[in-house]
């Protein structure tokens, strides 16, 4: 649909608007009292959230490719049905089919203070190549307070859906060695870049080094506190078991071609997750949601 059309059902004056994004595709611009944020129908992907007087929450990166079939490199990728390489497949996309595909809007709305949009993605063709199952996905954005992002998969068909999933949100940070993440302190993770072993870390996260962690049977709150910006980003959940935590430090950032060379040093995925134990079965009729809440604050 053209952003006209778009425009012409969905539209709420003052509030949401779509426009033509980079690469032509459409993406919807909300603002309300609270702040402001975009979305792009490619990937049911959230882009920027800026609260009221507050430098922006998501990191985008300068290098980031916005093409039909790609991913975004920022903001919130939508990881599912399957989170990291396929499980059983190493020739599927990574990170599933969501953030590559293009989603359709279904409702805008306003409450109060605060707007959503809805989008969903339905199981076709192109899925069922790469994934047997009969599937509506939706994602529902509020800005109010803060940033509530909802993703449900709903299972349309005869057979139980096995999926993992993340909301991969990309957080901006002023620098890598003035952040600490806390809500993980004793909980186990799997080192991604040590044989998959399982440790314990009892402090609060520095980083220091590449980091590419899941973190285990945790719904922790994590908050993300930058003592150069005095911002603490908060990143709340529910329907979410795991916590993957990355930043790709000097050499994987050299090789990635849509991340700068030097861009780790201002960003920090805290991502919301059902990953290894927590991959979640959904039973034929039924759904599961996750949700990802965001705020930040001043402190002192
Ligand atoms: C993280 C994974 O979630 O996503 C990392 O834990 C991965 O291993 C990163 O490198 C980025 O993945 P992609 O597919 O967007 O380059």
């Amino acid at each position: 649909m053209e952003t006209d059309e778009l425009n012409a059902r969905f539209e709420i004056e003052g509030s949401l608007e779509f426009v033509n994004g980079p690469g032509g595709s459409p993406l919807v611009e909300i603002s309300t009292s609270h702040g402001s944020a975009s979305v792009a129908l490619h990937g049911g992907h959230v882009l920027h959230y800026t609260p009221y007087n507050q430098k922006p929450v998501l990191w985008m990166s300068e290098k980031a490719v916005f093409s039909p079939g790609k991913a975004i490199r920022g903001g919130i990728p939508v990881c599912w049905p399957w989170f990291g390489p396929h499980p059983s497949n190493p020739e599927l996309p990574a990170h599933g089919l969501a953030r590559v595909s293009n989603w359709v809007v279904t409702s805008t709305d306003q409450n109060d203070d605060s707007v959503s949009i809805e989008m969903e993605l339905q199981s076709d063709e192109s899925s069922l190549a790469l994934w047997p199952h009969l599937f509506v996905l939706t994602i529902r954005i509020t800005l109010g307070k803060s940033l509530n992002v909802a993703l449900t998969a709903h299972n349309n068909g005869g057979e139980a859906m096995i999926c993992s999933a993340a909301l991969h949100s990309y957080f901006a940070i002023s620098d890598i060695s003035q952040i600490q993440i806390t809500g993980l302190e004793g909980t186990r993770f799997r080192d991604q870049l040590d044989n998959d072993q399982i440790k314990v870390d009892h402090s609060a996260i520095t980083i220091d080094q590449e980091v590419d962690r899941v973190y285990h049977d945790t719904d922790s709150t994590c908050k993300i506190i930058d003592s150069n910006w005095k911002r603490r980003i908060t990143v709340a959940k529910s329907g979410s078991n795991s916590t993957v935590v990355w930043n790709p430090w000097i050499t994987k950032s050299a090789r990635m071609a849509d991340f700068g060379d030097d861009e780790y040093l201002t960003m920090v995925c805290v991502e919301t997750t059902n990953a290894d134990a927590d991959t979640i079965t959904i039973r034929p009729g039924e759904k599961h949601t996750l949700v990802a809440e965001l705020s930040a604050a001043n402190i002192d």
